[in-house]
């Protein structure tokens, strides 16, 4: 009887040990993920978000930067497949392009999670979820904080021709396209004295966007706003609007996205007059998003953040709250 006592007890102790050291312990998850560069304020603090909160979430993160090159950025989710990570984290530079690496990724089991901007892909079953923004609703925003702001200001009468320099973002790229459509697509229905009189990518860079800006000022000084796709741009605009002797913010309407603090700054000194948040604070939201899936959760396809709008009237109380 002793020995059955003393037999049970080791193969407790013994099954205990083999549990809690090995088989049930979490294990770390390695997360691979490709940024697809750093053109921007909003970018920069992206990025940060993501490599600080793996450490919140004690994460094995792999980053790479892929330096405004899709082929970058397929090279370094081929390198996480050779790895054998257990999950992609992937911002798509453009929308296309971008089937043959995720079913690789698929056929090796690992799941992808878009961050911020996803692709044009039809077979969505490539990725588990889409983290980021609405990109049609903030341009949807941007026109309709646009047209009370003009009509409130007497700029525009609802009859006379509303001229409107664009600077879009990365040609090809999700914000970029959906933040055009949004945009007209209230322009369209509600304001038919609008006109998009000149348009053209400024790559969501401020110097970009101060070159375009140049060359639409040098083609025609006649117009009453500018509708740009990042805050960069806008700020790189309103140098390029100085620079010609107008003032910006005041002969020239500007509504812009992201809400950096550099945009409140431009709007606390009067020359920007509205920006739509767009929230870059996206790791956090990843790495929950990736401790669900291995926890065998399934995700729903899109995961929004929330996001405002400011301009002139409330840019000076919100700044000392801005985290980015
Ligand atoms: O994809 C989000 C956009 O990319 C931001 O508006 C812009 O600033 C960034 O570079």
């Amino acid at each position: 009887m002793r020995k059955v006592v003393i037999v049970l007890t080791l193969l407790v102790v013994g099954l205990t040990f083999v549990l809690s050291s090995a088989g049930f312990a979490k294990k770390k998850i390695v997360l691979g993920f490709s940024q697809l560069g750093a053109e921007s304020e909003w970018r920069v603090a992206c990025t940060k978000s993501i490599q600080q909160s793996a450490k919140d979430y004690d994460i094995d993160l792999i980053f790479s930067d892929a330096q405004q090159k899709q082929q970058n950025q397929i090279a370094a989710i081929r390198s996480f497949i050779a790895r054998k990570v257990d999950v992609i984290g992937l911002t798509c530079i453009v929308e296309s392009g971008w089937g043959p690496v995720l079913r690789e990724a698929k056929a090796a089991h690992i799941p992808v999670i878009m961050i911020d901007r996803g692709c044009d892909e039809k077979d969505t079953s490539l990725w588990a979820t889409k983290i980021g923004s609405d990109f049609v609703k903030e341009g949807q925003k941007a026109a309709k904080w646009l047209g009370d702001y003009l009509k409130k200001k007497g700029i525009d009468d609802g009859v006379k021709q509303i001229n409107i320099d664009e600077l879009q973002g990365t040609v090809g790229s999700a914000p970029a396209i959906d933040r055009k459509k949004g945009f007209e697509m209230v322009m369209n229905a509600e304001h038919p004295n609008w006109k998009i009189v000149r348009s053209q990518s400024g790559n969501f860079t401020d110097s970009e966007g101060k070159a375009v800006m140049q060359a639409f000022l040098k083609a025609d000084k006649n117009v009453q706003v500018v509708f740009a796709h990042n805050d960069q741009m806008a700020l790189g605009a309103i140098q390029a609007i100085e620079e010609a002797g107008l003032k910006p913010g005041k002969d020239i309407t500007i509504v812009s996205m992201d809400g950096v603090k550099g945009a409140f700054v431009a709007m606390m000194a009067g020359k920007l007059n509205c920006t739509v948040e767009c929230n870059p604070l996206l790791g956090p939201q990843l790495y929950q998003a990736a401790e669900d899936l291995m926890d065998g959760k399934t995700l729903p396809k899109q995961i929004d953040t929330i996001e405002g709008v400011f301009d002139e009237t409330t840019a000076a109380a919100a700044f000392p709250n801005r985290q980015y």
